[in-house]
């Protein structure tokens, strides 16, 4: 009997698995009781390094985090640790956002399951160091997973965002920056890892200060930030890097950033405020990702 309720529970939590060649979309564990009081927090990349310590973090506290990312194996893991904590609870979606698609579906999942959401960190991210590789839409990957899927899902559900309690986007970026050159964002020549994740990184500080700007009536903050350097994550020890800083450290600035009073809009570097790279206050450079942003995705 016991066997057959676990399968039965298994089934439930894979039914929402759809794959479409390399688009993995909305694989969801099945939905805790949740207490109305709770705070919906929202994890991108929370399978693993900094975004699985901030929806630890944030769940201690008593939060309910929707945790995701593409491993389901580590996302259950969690999902599970969350709930045998005893404060917090959890959910677990999975999307590669290598696909514009899969970012979609997984949004219209979040729509469906909670009518409003209190915070967002854009967190996903990649670093690609065999060379240029592009999304399943064809866009240069760290701009596809690190940038375009966080705007995407960011519009997908502001409306939700807008039933939240004290409304807060956090995007996950870095002091790594390399300017835009918008006669060819897709570094189709002249790529490097460094200008393909650096301009992502910019990518997200600019959209930051815009997003601020349009959300400032509705009382949504946006705040963007970099955690901290060469921290001991997957990201650092897979590329054979020596860690310089500590997922505990990016995970108190990331928790700062959610807390701060600083103005929307603000760049954190740690807990300080930092200086972004002089393209994020060219207004028209902001003007002109803003109208490539909307062209890939569809937002309007
Ligand atoms: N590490 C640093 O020193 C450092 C410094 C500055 C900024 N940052 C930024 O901090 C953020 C987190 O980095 P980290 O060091 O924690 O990296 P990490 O340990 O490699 O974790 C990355 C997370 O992103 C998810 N992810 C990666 N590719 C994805 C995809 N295609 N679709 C969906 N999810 C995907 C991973 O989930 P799955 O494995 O389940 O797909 C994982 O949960 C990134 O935005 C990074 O740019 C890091």
């Amino acid at each position: 009997m016991r066997g057959m309720l676990h399968a039965v529970v298994m089934l439930a939590a894979l039914s929402f698995a759809h794959t479409t060649g390399r688009t993995q979309v909305a694989v969801a564990t099945p939905p805790p009781a949740r207490d109305p009081a709770q705070r919906i927090v929202l994890v991108t990349g929370s399978t693993d390094g900094l975004g699985r310590e901030v929806a630890r973090r944030l769940a201690a506290e008593g939060a309910h985090v929707i945790v995701h990312g593409r491993n389901a194996e580590r996302g259950k893991a969690l999902v599970d640790e969350i709930a045998t904590g005893g404060k917090g609870s959890a959910r677990f979606y999975a999307a590669d956002f290598a696909s514009l698609a899969a970012v979609r579906q997984f949004a219209d999942g979040v729509l469906r399951d909670y009518d409003r959401l209190d915070l967002l960190v854009n967190n996903a991210g990649v670093v690609l160091r065999q060379g240029r590789e592009v999304s399943t839409d064809g866009h240069e990957l760290h701009f596809a997973v690190n940038y375009l899927s966080g705007y995407l899902l960011t519009y997908k559900v502001l409306p939700l965002l807008e039933r939240g309690r004290s409304p807060r986007i956090v995007n996950v970026s870095s002091l790594s920056a390399a300017p835009i050159d918008f006669a060819d964002v897709m570094i189709t020549r002249d790529y490097s890892m460094n200008r393909g994740y650096g301009q992502s990184k910019l990518a997200q500080v600019m959209f930051t200060i815009d997003l601020a700007q349009e959300l400032k009536g509705k009382g949504i903050v946006v705040q963007a930030l970099h955690p901290a350097t060469y921290m001991n994550t997957t990201m650092i020890t897979s590329a054979g890097l020596t860690p310089r800083s500590t997922v505990e450290e990016g995970t108190a600035a990331v928790m700062h950033a959610i807390a701060t009073d600083a103005p929307s809009g603000t760049f954190f570097n740690g807990q300080e405020i930092g200086t972004p790279h002089a393209q994020s206050a060219d207004a028209e450079a902001r003007a002109k990702l803003r109208a490539v942003s909307r062209q890939l995705t569809g937002v309007q």
